[in-house]
């Protein structure tokens, strides 16, 4: 299967097509999408496009990781306080 590199953080990483930007980030040394308002760290729950706990900065646009596909060159940046 082919790979795509994509951006989370600044840091490259090489992903699988087809893979959801969720599942990108469970595959980083910090799993997390976002820290709450108390600064917990926020992980994906659903899975589902529900719950909200997913929301991450991409390409400058605020986004569901368990909802967007990575494609190449995406910039991911995970969210604080929000
Ligand atoms: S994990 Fe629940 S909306 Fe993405």
């Amino acid at each position: 299967m082919s790979k795509i590199a994509i951006t989370i953080d600044g840091e490259r990483l090489w992903v699988k097509v087809g893979i959801s930007v969720a599942a990108a980030l469970s595959m980083t040394s910090q799993p997390h999408c976002r820290l709450s308002v108390s600064g917990q760290p926020r992980a994906p729950f659903c899975s589902m496009g529900i719950c909200q706990e997913c929301r991450v900065s991409i390409n400058g646009v605020r986004r569901l990781a368990c909802q967007t596909l990575c494609q190449a060159d995406m910039h991911i940046t995970r969210s604080d306080n929000g």
